[in-house]
């Protein structure tokens, strides 16, 4: 029998194993004292929106959704909050006190304030507003990336993709909710457009273990440029590598992963939990 004041949350996904949300949550509710639990909720997309409506009469206060689910969670939660709808995308969900579905995205929290907190080890750390961004990569992570970046009053936006109708399809789609500080820049090019960015990020998969590295000349980018991978695995990317050794100052992936869950944690369990060091190392010791 569960106590009554249990609180159970978790990720639905398909597959879900690597998530190592389970961790990060596991990790706050026993620091924090509650009592409640965080499962990994294996959904083929098939009987995703079935499991969905039934989160509540299972017992659920919310969950996480990741892969492939996350527009899903978009049209069929029943509210939707405006940041989600922009981002075309739903990563949390919390079941309300009437029963309905309210669906929010923490991508773009996290990735900001990863940025916020890893630089200089405070919250006075990256300023958005302090120069150009080069934005690599135009799939899902990096909409909550541009998204975010536009709020918090990023001056220029350079946005390059692979398949190029992709991120002009993206700048477009932001520039009819007007937006005008998004420049579409040729993936081939991509060395050639680091000229006095501020910031430079790479939401490809490009990097990640098992994939190739992502070739790009360093050179043009400023010393005073921040360098952030959203890939993890590795921590340390052969990108932030060469960034670092040229001087600039580099943010891992891991970061954005840990303080996107943080609203979510919050929604559920009502406290708003802290990235630490020692969640750093408890999450890092099983290997993604
Ligand atoms: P996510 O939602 O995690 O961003 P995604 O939508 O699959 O994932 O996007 C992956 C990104 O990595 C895309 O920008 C993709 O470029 P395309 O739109 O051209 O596919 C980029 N990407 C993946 N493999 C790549 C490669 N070999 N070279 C360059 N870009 C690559």
């Amino acid at each position: 029998m569960l106590k009554p004041d249990f609180i159970q949350a978790g990720v639905m996904g398909w597959p879900v194993g690597h998530s190592l949300s389970p961790r990060v949550h596991g990790f706050w509710l026993k620091e924090l004292g509650l009592n409640g639990d965080y499962v990994r909720l294996p959904v083929e997309p098939e009987y995703f929106v079935e499991k969905l409506k039934a989160l509540k009469d299972d017992g659920f206060a919310g969950c996480n959704v990741t892969v492939p689910h996350k527009e899903a969670a978009l049209k069929n939660v029943d509210e939707v909050h405006p940041l989600a709808e922009r981002i075309g995308a739903v990563n949390t969900i919390k079941v309300q006190e009437d029963g309905s579905l309210y669906g929010f995205n923490t991508d773009g929290f996290g990735f900001l304030e990863n940025l916020r907190h890893e630089i200089q080890g405070g919250t006075v750390g990256f300023d958005p507003k302090s120069g150009p961004a080069v934005i690599l990569g135009a799939g899902g992570a990096a909409r909550a990336v541009v998204v975010s970046l536009l709020d918090a009053g990023t001056p220029e936006i350079r946005l390059l993709n692979r398949t190029r109708t992709r991120a002009e399809d993206l700048a477009q789609e932001f520039l009819d909710f007007g937006a005008g500080n998004i420049i579409v820049e040729d993936w081939d090019h991509r060395s050639d457009c680091l000229q006095n960015a501020a910031l430079l990020i790479n939401t490809t998969t490009l990097g990640m273990q098992g994939q190739r590295p992502l070739e790009i000349d360093l050179k043009a980018l400023p010393q005073a440029a921040v360098v952030n991978d959203i890939v993890y695995a590795p921590l340390e990317t052969d990108l932030l590598a060469r960034a670092k050794a040229q001087g600039n100052q580099v943010v891992d992936g891991l970061g954005m992963l840990l303080h996107q869950a943080r609203p979510g944690f919050e929604a559920w369990f009502g406290q708003m939990p802290e990235v630490s060091a020692a969640l750093r190392t408890y999450v890092l010791a099983e290997k993604p």
